[in-house]
């Protein structure tokens, strides 16, 4: 059966039996039996009232860059498509401004450094969508996107009502939030961010120094510590559009310092940083290279051959093979290291 749009009411528009191909960088050839488009918060209620949503199960999705769809879902898929930024009125520290949650993320950093502001330069080429980005606090280069989160608005879909979150309430960790923690239950419609107006510049981070240094970049204003990060994401990570993939497959894990110390014993390379609660996290690309499988395939599901962390779809792989694949090399790292990968992505139908 093909994709067929159904009656287009105002604020939403839905499809029964979508191709959720383009729709996951992993590019999993999966459908849903409806997906729904949200281009209006005020519409939320009523797609929820609509028949095609009665008594089906609902799971939400932004532009499917951190998911892995194991099969089809037999249910209702709501993905936000509102768009707009917005300058709040800020203080004598921090700029505010309020973005929509079906804004693209990486477009929503480089406006904010093209208006002059500090703090989301480490966070530049993350792909996805702003509604995304609290979920699991999305990071990298030393940086999170909860130091900037002031608050997130979201519909709850059990309650049936319009919520807020305060930076305190979000529960920001390691790729981790009170949203991560309950996925489905609260679609996020809009986040708030404070951008501070003095703003150091954090470049501690591996590479991104030495980066600037090639740049010929001695007092780096923010535009430049961007394209220093972009110049070391380009490097290292694939391009999705050119093959498919979620970024990093598994987390960094977080292990007890005293398992980290024999760890260290046996494998001095091995990369390992303190936590502030006195933990040590452990690279799993490191873990998974020593491990042989930086490179493999099997058949068109595999693991990049230009970061370890990367789960990559060949061409065809479909979302069982992809999951088979990662298990193995999840199984590979428990049996030698006594170490337990946990997926970053949201694996639907598998885990
Ligand atoms: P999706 O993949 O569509 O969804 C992810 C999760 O969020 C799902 O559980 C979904 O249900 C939920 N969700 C989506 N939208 C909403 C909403 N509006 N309300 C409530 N829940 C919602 N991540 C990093 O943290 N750091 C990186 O450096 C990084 N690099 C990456 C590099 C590549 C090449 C790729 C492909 C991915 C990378 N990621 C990284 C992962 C990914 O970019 C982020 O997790 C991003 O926030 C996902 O956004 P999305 O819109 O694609 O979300
Ligand atoms: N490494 C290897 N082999 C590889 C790649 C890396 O051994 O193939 C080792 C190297 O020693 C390297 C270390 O791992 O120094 C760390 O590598 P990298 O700087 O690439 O960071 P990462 O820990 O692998 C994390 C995030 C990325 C984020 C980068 C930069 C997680 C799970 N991943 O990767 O986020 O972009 O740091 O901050 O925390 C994502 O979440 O999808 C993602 C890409």
């Amino acid at each position: 059966m093909s994709a067929r749009d159904v009656a287009q009411p105002e604020g939403f528009t839905l499809t029964e039996n979508a191709s959720l191909r383009e729709r996951n960088t992993l590019r999993v050839d999966a459908h849903a039996a409806v997906f729904a488009e949200i281009h209006d918060d005020g519409a939320i209620p009523d797609l929820l009232d609509h028949p095609a949503l009665r008594g089906q199960p609902t799971m939400l999705l932004g532009e499917g860059s951190n998911v892995l769809f194991t099969g089809d879902f037999d249910g209702v898929i709501l993905g936000m498509k509102t768009r707009g930024v917005e300058e709040l009125d800020g203080d004598a520290a921090a700029t505010r401004i309020r973005v929509a949650a079906g804004e693209h993320w990486d477009d929503f950093v480089r406006w904010t450094l093209a208006q002059g502001h500090a703090g989301l330069e480490n966070l530049i080429l993350i792909p996805g969508s702003v509604g995304a980005a609290p979920m699991q606090n999305i990071g990298a280069y030393g940086v999170e996107a909860g130091e900037f989160i002031e608050s997130v608005e979201a519909f709850d879909l059990r309650e049936r009502r319009p919520v807020a979150f305060a930076n305190a309430q979000c529960q920001f960790g390691y790729r981790d939030s009170v949203f991560k923690r309950n996925p489905d239950r609260w679609l996020i419609t809009a986040i708030t961010l404070r951008l501070p107006r003095e703003h150091a510049p954090r470049i501690e981070y591996a590479g991104v120094r030495d980066e600037l240094q090639r740049l010929g970049i001695e007092h780096p204003a923010p535009i430049h510590v961007a394209d220093a990060v972009v110049n070391l994401r380009t490097r290292k990570l694939p391009d999705p559009k050119v093959i498919g993939n979620a970024g990093s497959f598994f987390k960094n894990p977080l292990i007890p310092a005293a398992q980290a110390e024999t760890l260290l014993a046996d494998n001095p390379h091995l990369p390992c940083w303190p936590t502030a609660d006195g933990n040590a996290k452990l690279s799993a690309a490191w873990l998974i290279e020593a491990c042989g499988f930086k490179g493999a395939r099997e058949g068109d599901a595999g693991i990049s051959n230009r970061h370890a962390l990367v789960l990559v779809n060949h061409g065809h792989a479909s979302g069982a093979q992809l999951w088979a694949f990662a298990q193995r090399v999840r199984e590979g790292v428990r049996e030698r290291f006594g170490v337990t990968l946990e997926p970053e992505p949201r694996v639907i139908g598998g885990f």
